[in-house]
């Protein structure tokens, strides 16, 4: 009589493990990188529809493949869509390649200061989670994530008012005490725009980030549009104008901070009417296709209205991923700056993964100033960068 070899556990254990290896083989696909710079990053380990580790990742392009690897491709085009043909989300990430900044050595960098304030406000870092709609497609969590992992840094968080959570559970999620700002949009309801701007001061939000960019119009989105077909009606107010932004100061007592002004000629204007800060921006390329990038309008505005730097507090965004980017735009006279995609594409992993970036983006900002021999973000200015490059090839 045969006697059949027992099979054993660790024959067995070893079948799945090789049965596992096999289909991870089978589903992990090669990314499409979309020509972000080359770090040596590897994703052959990754599954489609899961999680990396979050210690693959080392820099905020690692976060946006990762997000790419995970979110559904209707959900990953809706947050990393452009307009259009896209040139002003390329030129956005491309702007830096053509600024150089200056290192200089014979100086005590032994304390570094990354602290600033906005509006007065205390920061640690002089970048900021900018307004974005709708985090809940990344992340159950949401907005919620993001205010906590701000608060948790010291960072501002400025939550979109097309946010998946309410004003109220938003500022219910920060710290006791965190300063947040509000982003508001320009509803033709009037009755929503002031019932929003109540909830926002009630909820202890201390400025309105209003934005004037997209008025009664999107950007057609063309990749994201291919999953959605046309968009809704924004709900904007086409016909708003330059009475009605002086007079929608009358709607709030909180400061207003007009968003995406994209020609030096309206930061002039706002500096006229009195607001006490402007934030530049074309909205990470979603609006205008071809409109400049923020660097271009920073130039601008020290060209023909210097004197809008030294009146008012500027804020600048659009394709910022590193702590270069951050300087190079303090160094055209931004106070602060602002981050879009990232913090939502780093919101994959919920607030360890957005608290990661804040982190990441910290320590390339703090090495890169020590490297430039300055030792505080205050003191960095025009003599620490060069545009030359940039402005040959924009001049007005
Ligand atoms: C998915 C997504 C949603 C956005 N939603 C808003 C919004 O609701 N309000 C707004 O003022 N800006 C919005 N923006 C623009 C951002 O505030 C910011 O200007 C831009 O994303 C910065 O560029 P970056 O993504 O390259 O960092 C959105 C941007 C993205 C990517």
């Amino acid at each position: 009589m045969s006697t059949r070899p027992s099979f054993g556990l660790s024959n067995f254990l070893l079948l799945v493990s090789w049965i596992t290896f096999i289909t991870q083989l089978c589903v992990a696909v090669e990314i499409d990188m979309e020509g972000l710079p080359d770090t040596g990053l590897n994703t052959s380990t990754w599954v489609t529809g899961q999680l990396p580790p979050l210690s693959d990742i080392w820099d905020l392009n690692d976060i946006q493949i990762a997000a790419k690897n995970v979110l559904s491709p209707r959900y990953y085009a809706s947050y990393r869509t452009g307009a259009l043909d896209e040139i002003t989300y390329q030129a956005n990430l491309n702007i830096w390649s053509q600024l150089r900044l200056n290192g200089y050595s014979f100086r005590n960098v032994s304390n570094i200061n990354t602290r600033t304030t906005i509006l007065g406000y205390n920061f640690t870092m002089p970048f900021f989670i900018a307004p974005a709609a709708e985090a809940g497609h990344t992340n159950k969590s949401a907005e919620l994530s993001l205010a906590s992992a701000a608060g948790k840094a010291g960072i501002l968080y400025v939550p979109s008012i097309s946010s998946t959570k309410s004003i109220e559970q938003i500022a219910a999620a920060g710290l006791p005490n965190q300063t947040m700002f509000h982003q508001e949009y320009i509803w033709s309801n009037q009755t929503r725009v002031i019932d929003e701007l109540q909830r926002m001061e009630k909820a202890g939000f201390k400025a309105i980030v209003l934005t004037v960019d997209n008025t009664g119009v999107n950007g057609i989105r063309t990749r994201s549009l291919r999953y959605t077909g046309d968009e809704d009606d924004t709900g904007h107010d086409a016909s708003f104008d330059l009475n009605s932004l002086a007079n929608f100061r009358n709607l709030t007592s909180l400061p207003i901070v007009p968003k995406g002004i994209k020609t030096w000629q309206d930061a002039k204007t706002c500096l006229d009417l009195g607001f006490p800060a402007i934030y530049v921006s074309n909205h990470g390329g979603r609006v205008l296709d071809t409109a400049p990038t923020s660097v271009e309008v920073l130039l601008d505005i020290k060209k023909y209205a210097p004197e809008v730097f030294e009146q008012m507090e500027v804020y600048a965004d659009g394709g910022v991923r590193r702590g270069t980017d951050v300087i190079k735009l303090l160094a055209l006279g931004a106070r602060a700056v602002g981050l879009g995609r990232s913090p939502m594409f780093a919101n994959i992993w919920g607030e360890e993964g957005v608290t990661h970036m804040i982190q990441l983006l910290s320590t390339e900002l703090q090495t890169s100033i020590q490297l430039m021999g300055a030792n505080d973000v205050s003191k960095i200015n025009s003599t620490y960068i060069n545009t030359k490059l940039v402005e040959s090839m924009w001049a007005q």
